[in-house]
């Protein structure tokens, strides 16, 4: 399976991944998990976003089942592991139950989230958002990518119904309990020396987009007194976004930025960033944010909320429960966000396992997993599948 994704969406300069929310490298992808799907006698559903469910067994006829998986899309320049790993996984563990004879009391399925990234049209988590109604339909629509293009033109290119876009009570009803296997994005197993924990918690996180305005001129003749430089209002956001992290405990990260008119002999008239804050509680985060919406206000731009998913507890008792089953692995929280923490404050029984990640490094080509720490959680998920539908 890694040797068939390998080469998809790979840019060839960075070694990275550009697998971005309904492009061509994403239909390879769904293609690919389709093929994995009927190779292995698994029914594929699509739901009203276009997140693709292979179903082992009715889940309208004997469900709710059993759900595991994640997504196979990427932030530009993206790891091989962020995503990729719990769908491999997912696909690998149903394999080793079938050659162990395993019987599931109830239906199974591997599920592909479509847009968990938001890479292309900035709201992560898209797929799940929209089945669960935390991402309204209509505005979803109209999200536009860096060229122009909206999320609905897009999702209608490829081929699906635009007007079934939205709340998937269906989709959601067959879902008992999900499961999403990931690589760890920090050093938490590392610094623990263990290969797989068990997830309890995504700390609360949001994007803000920030326009600043200035006024166009020319780069030669216009006297520094003279200027109106959105560029420079800009490094001043920049800096403000890590003082105001630094001062209230969390993070922050403004990485994306659009010029206009991007030139290099032109006083730059406007500039837009995307700010990404991120705390162990929600009021930090909301500190973070006042901080730089004041420093935003003193250099005449504005900031909008794009995003906002609240701190997100799993099941407790389930963590708990995963956690000794499989041998008292560790317990860790997320500061990134996922599939499984929509699903979990939609009120669906949720749980994460993650799988060691030696470099510690995430949504960057050094993203990594040992083979063997993969097999670890292979074999934690076929421990929790057979606790689950056993
Ligand atoms: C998703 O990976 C996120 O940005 O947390
Ligand atoms: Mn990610
Ligand atoms: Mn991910």
């Amino acid at each position: 399976m890694w040797a068939a994704l390998e080469p998809i969406g790979r840019d060839a300069r960075s070694g990275g991944y550009r697998r971005f929310a309904w492009t061509d490298e994403d239909a390879i992808l769904r293609e690919w998990f389709a093929g994995e799907a009927g190779a292995r006698g698994l029914d594929v559903l699509e739901d009203r976003a276009g997140n693709q469910w292979a179903w082992l067994g009715d889940p309208d006829a004997h469900g709710p089942g059993v759900v595991v998986g994640s997504h196979l899309d990427s932030v530009p320049d993206g790891g091989a592991y962020d995503g990729p790993l719990g769908v491999v996984s997912s696909f690998a563990a149903l394999d080793a139950l079938r050659d162990k004879g395993f019987r599931p009391s109830r239906p199974l399925a591997v599920v592909n989230f479509g847009d968990e990234e938001g890479a292309r049209f900035g709201i992560a988590c898209a797929g799940s958002r929209l089945i669960t109604g935390a991402l309204d339909a209509e505005r979803a629509r109209g999200l536009s990518d860096v060229d122009g293009t909206s999320l609905g033109e897009a999702f209608a290119r490829s081929g699906r119904r635009l007007e079934h876009l939205g709340p998937d009570r269906e989709t959601l009803a067959r879902i008992g309990t999900f499961v999403e296997l990931h690589v760890e994005q920090g050093r938490g197993l590392v610094d623990l020396g263990r290969s797989v924990a068990v997830g309890t918690a995504i700390r609360p996180h949001g994007r803000w987009r920030i326009d600043l305005v200035g006024t166009a001129n020319h780069a030669g003749t216009t006297l520094m007194a003279d200027r109106d430089d959105a560029m420079q209002a800009f490094a001043h956001l920049v800096k403000s976004a890590r003082i105001a992290a630094v001062e209230h405990d969390g993070v922050a990260t403004v990485g994306k930025v659009q010029v206009t008119p991007n030139g290099v002999n032109a006083i730059p008239s406007h500039v837009t960033a995307w700010l990404d804050a991120r705390a162990a509680t929600e009021d930090q985060v909301q500190a973070i944010v006042a901080d730089v919406g004041d420093k935003v206000e003193s250099l005449r731009g504005t900031v909008t909320e794009e995003s906002w998913t609240g701190a997100t507890p799993f099941d407790g008792t389930l963590a708990t429960d995963l956690a000794g089953l499989l041998d008292d692995v560790p317990l860790l929280d997320s500061g990134a966000g996922h599939d499984a923490g929509i699903l979990a404050a939609a009120g669906i029984p949720a749980a994460m396992l993650f799988v060691r990640n030696p470099t510690g490094v995430s949504h960057s080509p050094a993203e990594f997993a040992e083979r063997d720490d993969c097999h670890a959680g292979v074999d934690a998920l076929v421990r929790v599948i057979e606790r689950l539908a056993g």
